[in-house]
């Protein structure tokens, strides 16, 4: 018996295509900046050359199955004619691959060379990134500034991310403008993007580093440049004094409980040793553990229990805090500008 196709499947393809949207600027086919549009074009290349040699094999395979195929009264001829080896066409099957592989070989590796070429544009400004599990630390080595989760950078400019990681081996992606690159312990390594226009740019972890791999997510904020001179003067000079008494019984609280891995700097920078993303400017971020939109309700709930959120992460839980105390404490880091 025959089976049909059901109509109700075909219904289902734009349900399922929908994932291949572009949403959030995360998307590696919808490139914002040159490193994104070069690399697309690679893949256009690749992709291009495999659909020439799956089209060609396709056409000369179902051509040689319908031509050749048994017919009636082929018995009575007999066995075919036998043949055995044909120069031409050795030479001209090793001939083709070779040039296709040399068509994609030579523009593959000198992409690869200029993206890497040592140094940096002088004009470019330089973040230091670190990759823990299962969040990221971004530093500004040139205006003392340092930050985590989140990376403000100003459009239409170079930016190097220079890379380590403080444990296992991470992967530094930012689907719309570049990337990946690896970070390793105990190795420097460099990535040079840019984003042409301000916006919000979602990265990834693309290295497996552990349970809450999928999780480790940041944001790059791309401002106009005189927002992000803006932004870097703010950042320069916190806020972090409580203004009420609750936000003040949440300071007292955050030095009992948080001190010994977050830090929040009044001023200055200073981020070695440091075992937990910084929470400087935290009202300033979008999101808490780079996976939840930032306010106090979620800020709450992640305290009461991080693991639940992020498996695996080195956070513990702050369940013995009465819910009087979680509000003070979520006040005092809401309002750190
Ligand atoms: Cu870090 Cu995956």
């Amino acid at each position: 018996m025959k089976r049909r196709l059901p109509v109700w499947w075909l219904l289902m393809i734009p349900g399922l295509l929908a994932g291949c949207v572009s949403r959030n600027n995360m998307s590696a086919l919808d490139p914002q900046g040159p490193v994104g549009k070069t690399q697309l074009n690679l893949v256009y290349l690749s992709t291009g050359i495999m659909t020439f040699v799956v089209i060609v094999v396709a056409v000369i395979f179902i051509y040689v199955v319908i031509r050749y195929r048994e017919r009636p009264g082929d018995e009575k001829k007999g066995i075919p004619e036998q043949v055995s080896g044909s120069k031409k066409l050795e030479i001209l099957w090793t001939a083709i691959p070779v040039l296709l592989l040399i068509i994609l070989a030579v523009p593959t590796i000198s992409t690869t060379f200029t993206l890497n070429r040592k140094p940096a544009p002088e004009e470019s400004i330089r973040v230091n990134v670190t990759g823990y599990q299962y969040w990221w630390g971004f530093e500004y080595p040139d205006h003392k500034v340092s930050t985590a989760n989140e990376v403000h950078i100003p459009a239409g400019k170079k930016v190097e991310f220079v890379m380590k990681s403080h444990d296992v081996v991470h992967a530094f992606w930012v689907p719309s403008l570049g990337g990946k690159q690896d970070l390793n312990p105990g190795r420097q390594d460099r990535i040079v993007l840019q984003a042409d226009k301000p916006g919000v740019y979602e990265g990834k972890c693309a290295e497996l580093c552990g349970s809450s791999h999928a999780l480790m997510n940041f944001r790059v904020i791309a401002h106009k440049p005189a927002d992000f001179q803006r932004w870097i003067a703010s950042q320069k000079s916190p806020d972090s004094a409580p203004k009420t008494a609750e936000a003040r019984e949440g300071k007292r609280l955050f030095r009992q409980n948080c001190i010994g891995c977050h830090a929040v700097r009044k001023g200055g920078f200073n981020v070695e040793g440091r075992s937990a993303p910084e929470l400087t400017a935290f009202s300033n971020r979008t999101r808490i553990a780079g996976i939840l939109p930032n306010n106090k309700k979620n800020l709450k709930d992640w305290l009461r229990n991080p693991q639940g959120f992020k498996p695996g992460n080195r956070m513990p839980a702050f369940d013995h805090l009465s819910e009087k105390q979680l509000d003070a404490l979520s006040i005092y880091l809401e309002n750190l500008k």
